[in-house]
């Protein structure tokens, strides 16, 4: 524990709180000051932007805040296969589904392709040059020269494992620390190795195992929506949390007020992992694109393919407000979700934990 407290004061962090890296919207450069001047750690999600984007984002956080603060990437993955035939069979069924021609032939015009190596080095590149303290990372492990080169330049680097053989592969690699991320946790899977998807690991069972296995500082993700679950974490071993449901609906977070309205009242629909919006497996609350696409059990074409043909669909709900066609990510702990400023939210998840801790005394 002695150790935990090092790592996190030599990063300028005063309390074991991560606002999650949100891409796609919710981690607005205000969201992720917030925190950060709160004590906690925020996160720039920049896995959907352009390097000038990037550049931007990370300035805008700059002007608002001297805290230290992290930034987190995609990893681009690897072309499986021609998936030509797949593409057309979802815009044949999108056009039958959507039942809206000028939609369709949107949909119909793209040719999605695959994100170029070049792009994600560029993107990399800005980060360094503008000094941004932490990189961390989802859905792959780049090699050891890769994070060197990082760490060379200055970033504390974290990987994110879904497995205890994942963590000990971003160890192996030459990460400083490594996300754990639960079934539960929204958005996402950071899963990179293949695995058997029948043997998803939950947050409270993948913590100690991972902790086990290896030697670089632990954070858990996954279902942590206030004091209880940041000081179990903590007990299972874990140096801190990373929270992204919670931040979701927080005043500075930039989702869609349709889908912080979906978070807030569609407390009984529960959440599925779904491939339908993007072609990655996602958690997020059930709507009905999620399910008609299940339903149908067509093949999705793969990550970020898929998301590239749904765009227009998400682009379109967004205007109309229609969160039934939103991809609307988000963690089994979802109706704990509490609306306020962000700043706020760490202050009470600091005042909760501090009330578990003395109740196990
Ligand atoms: C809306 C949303 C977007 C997310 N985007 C990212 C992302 O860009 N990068 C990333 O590493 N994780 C992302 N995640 C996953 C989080 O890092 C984290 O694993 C997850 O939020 C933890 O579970 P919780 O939502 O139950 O707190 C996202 C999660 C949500 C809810």
């Amino acid at each position: 524990m002695a150790q935990t407290n090092e790592w996190l004061r030599a990063l300028g962090v005063r309390h074991p709180i991560f606002a999650a890296p949100m891409a796609g919207g919710p981690s607005t450069p205000e969201l992720v000051a917030a925190v950060s001047d709160a004590g906690g750690l925020g996160f720039l999600g920049v896995g959907y932007l352009s390097p000038e984007e990037t550049r931007a984002a990370i300035r805008r956080v700059r002007a608002l805040t001297d805290a230290p603060f992290g930034v987190n990437v995609f990893i681009p993955e690897d072309p499986k296969g021609d998936a030509n035939h797949t593409i057309m069979a979802m815009k044949t069924w999108l056009r039958e589904w959507l039942d809206d021609p000028a939609l369709a032939d949107e949909i119909d015009g793209i040719d999605p392709h695959m994100p170029t190596l070049a792009a994600f080095e560029a993107q990399v590149d800005v980060i360094l040059e503008e000094r941004v303290p932490i990189l961390s990372f989802t859905f792959g492990c780049p090699d050891a020269d890769t994070i060197r080169w990082w760490k060379a330049a200055g970033a504390c680097v974290i990987g994110t494992a879904t497995t205890p053989e994942e963590a000990a592969a971003l160890e192996q690699a030459g990460c400083d620390a490594v996300i754990a991320q639960g079934y539960e946790a929204g958005g996402h899977r950071g899963s990179f190795l293949p695995i058997d998807e029948t043997r998803l690991i939950g947050t409270m069972a993948l913590v100690p195992q991972v902790v086990d296995r290896v030697r670089i500082p632990v954070i858990a993700a996954g279902g942590v929506m206030d004091g209880r679950g940041i000081v179990a974490c903590l007990a299972l071993g874990a140096i801190a949390v990373q929270m992204g449901t919670s931040f979701l609906v927080t005043d500075e977070s930039g989702a869609h007020p349709a889908y912080k309205r979906a978070v807030m009242e569609w407390r009984d629909r529960g959440t599925a992992l779904t491939r339908s919006f993007s072609g990655r497996p996602a958690r997020g609350i059930r709507n009905a694109f999620m399910e008609a696409v299940e339903r149908a059990g067509i093949q999705v074409p793969p990550y970020p393919l898929q998301n590239t043909l749904t765009q227009p669909i998400r682009r379109r709900a967004a205007v109309l407000g229609d969160a039934e066609r939103m991809s609307l990510w988000a963690g089994q702990g979802y109706p704990m979700a509490k609306p306020m400023p962000a700043a706020k939210r760490v202050q009470e998840l600091v005042q909760e934990m501090e009330r578990v801790k003395s109740l196990l005394r």
